[in-house]
Parts: structure tokens; sequence; C-alpha cells
């Protein structure tokens, strides 16, 4: 990776730090935030200098379109510590790819390598007290860029903003996690938005949501748009599902995003002799195989939720349970992944880089 920032990213420290304030062995997920914050801007057709200021509210013009017409995209990234304090990153170079994509798509500002590997390294570096080491617990990484040139014409914004906050988290979901199949909203359509990850993805998720939360569920599941079969992605994983022996996930369209942990998990099935199929899963066969005994599991995938085994499903007014089986799938995944994210196992994969 060629330097283009060459070292010249400012640093600008947090007068005192706010790290006593935190109880590292009781986090939530991404509610505490730590000093700094990486910025950088675009404009007149160029990425400027990185630099690092301390983390604290961003000043926009009421114009800048990001309000008006959503040009916003993130990533979601972890840095993890092992028991030496080395601070290691889980395939960070396919968050950027994935960072570009969603600019593609989204009519945004490609960003080169360097600023982003340089940027959140430095980052890291720098905030390196706040990555939590107890256990189920990382510094959970937000990447993101934004429309902050002014102008109420629907169309591209000329300049935009990238920026890092790093907010030390422990799991996604606190206690276990029901889903429901949703059959009247869709999350995404064909020739939409649905592979880029892009904040109105989440916001047009939130209303559906909270209904199957009434309801007791925490998470949907989607399915296709258009005629509400295939299961497709939950709000925030990739979904999983065990029938028999055979792992099933659906494969990725421009409905879904190509999750990380997704395709770690369809790799390290291969390692673990998993049969797994890769095609579209209907909620039909779904509900056949609850009802006769051979679905043993569901399982969302994703950087924040890492593996979440899904207690249990609702469709059509019916919830079915889903068995407690030993040594599950979802364990075993979740084992080989974190040993290889906190440094614990050898990385056959090469996934693990070190900061
Ligand atoms: N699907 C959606 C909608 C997500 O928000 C996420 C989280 O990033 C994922 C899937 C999983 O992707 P990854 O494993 O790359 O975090
Ligand atoms: C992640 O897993 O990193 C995500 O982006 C999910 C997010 C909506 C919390």
């Amino acid at each position: 990776m060629e330097s283009i920032t060459k070292n010249a990213i400012t640093i600008e420290k947090a007068q005192s730090s706010k790290i006593t304030q935190v109880d590292f062995d009781n986090l939530a997920f991404g509610s505490v935030f730590s000093d700094h914050m990486l910025v950088c801007d675009y404009r007149n057709g160029a990425w400027e200098t990185p630099k690092i200021v301390p983390y604290g509210p961003v000043s926009l013009a009421p114009s800048a379109k990001i309000f008006h017409y959503g040009q916003s995209i993130f990533e979601g990234m972890k840095a993890y510590k092992d028991k030496n304090s080395d601070i290691f990153l889980f395939r960070p170079l396919d968050n950027h790819k994935r960072l570009n994509i969603s600019a593609r798509r989204m009519s945004m500002p490609e960003l080169p390598e360097a600023y982003f590997m340089e940027g959140l390294t430095t980052l890291l570096a720098l905030d390196k007290d706040w990555i939590p080491q107890t256990e189920g617990s990382a510094m959970y990484i937000r990447p993101f860029m934004f429309a902050s040139g002014e102008g109420f014409h629907a169309s591209p914004a000329d300049e935009y903003r990238f920026m890092i906050c790093l907010a030390p988290s422990g799991p996604y979901f606190s206690g276990e996690v029901k889903v429901l199949i949703e059959e009247k909203y869709s999350r995404s359509a064909n020739g939409g938005v649905g592979y880029a990850k892009t904040g109105g993805n989440y916001a047009g998720q939130f209303h559906p949501t909270q209904l199957a939360k009434a309801q007791g569920y925490q998470q949907v599941i989607w399915t296709d748009d258009h005629h509400h079969e295939n299961i497709e992605e939950a709000g925030a994983m990739n979904i999983f599902v065990r029938i028999g022996d055979t792992l099933i996930t659906g494969p990725t369209s421009d409905r879904i995003l190509d999750g990380i942990t997704r395709k770690s998990v369809l790799e390290v099935a291969k390692t673990e002799g998993i049969t797994t199929e890769v095609r579209a899963i209907t909620v039909s066969e779904v509900v056949a195989a609850a009802k006769d005994g051979s679905l043993k599991e569901m399982f969302g995938a994703g950087t924040a939720a890492v593996i979440s085994p899904i207690a249990g499903f609702g469709y059509r007014g019916t919830d079915y349970d889903l068995p407690r089986v030993e040594n599950s799938y979802a364990s075993k995944f979740k084992r080989h992944i974190t040993d290889i994210q906190y440094n614990r196992a050898e990385d056959e994969y090469g996934w693990r880089y070190k900061v």
C-alpha cells in the first residue's frame, strides 16, 4: 500500500481523557466513544489531509445534502486486544472495499486505501487504552462518510466528509434473539441499494422492527420484496439456517449486504467439513423443517452481532421454537472466528491484521 498520507495526519489531542468514567466490565454496544476521532474532507475533487481531533460535535450547514437527500454510507469493524495487549483487526481491507462499493452506488467519492488504513491505525494507536480486553468486548469501529456540500438541488453534493469514531462495546444483543419473518414491509428490492451500507437502509427498517419488538421479537427477517417467500437477511446480520446437517445461506445479490462474517463462516465451514449450500432458502421449507424436527439451528452473522443464535421465529401468527443443540454449528463458528480475531489461535486464512 503506497503511503499517500505520508504520516501527514495531524493530531490535536484531547485536553483530558474521559477514560476513567467508563465501566469496561459493563459495556453496552456503541454507546460510549473514545477521546478522539478522524476527520477527512473532500473538496475541489480531492481528499484533503486527514486530521485526528478530540471526539465532539460536527458543524454543518443546514443545507448540507446529507440532511436532505441522505447521501451517507458507513462501515462496521472491530479491533481486538489479545492477552499481550497487541491489537488486531479482522479483514479490514474488505471493509475498505465495501465502503467504496457503497460510495459508488450512492454517487459519492471513493476513499483511497491508504487514507482508510493509515487513518484507522493511527487513531487506534492513539486511543489504544480504550480497546477493551474483557471477554465478549471489543472496540467497535465506525468509519462513515456523508455529503457535507450544500444545496437543495437533488443531485450529488460537491463536498464530503469521511470520519472514524471508536466505541468500546459489549455484545449487540443482551438476551436471546427471536425473529419475526416479515411479509408486508421490504428492506430492499432488485436494482435498489440493499447491498450498500447506506443509512436509509437502516432507517427504513426501524418502523417494522419497532412493530416486531412490540410483539416480543428482537429482529425482523427480511424476505424477498416480490413474493416474500425467500429468507434474505436480518436487520444487522446475514442469516444461516441448518436443516439436518446442512448449513444454508442465501446468495448475495443487489438486495443483500455482502457480509464479511458471512463469507468467513462459509470458509470456516469448509475447514470444519460442514456441508454448505448457498441458495435461496424458502420460508415454507424452514417452516416444514421446524414442524418435522429437521430444523436444527438458525443464526445471524455480522460484525456487531458476531454469531447470534436465533431461539425462535414467528411466522403468520405462529411461533416456532428452535431446539437447543449440543455442539451447535453456531458455537463452532463463533469459537473458530473469535479465536482468530482475539489472536488465540493460528490464522490459517490470513484474516488477522496486526495494528
Ligand atoms: N447485513 C446487514 C444489513 C448488516 O448491517 C450487517 C452488518 O454489518 C451484516 C449483514 C453483516 O456484515 P458484516 O459481517 O460485514 O459485518
Ligand atoms: C455491524 O455489524 O457492524 C453493523 O454495521 C450493524 C450495525 C447496524 C450495528
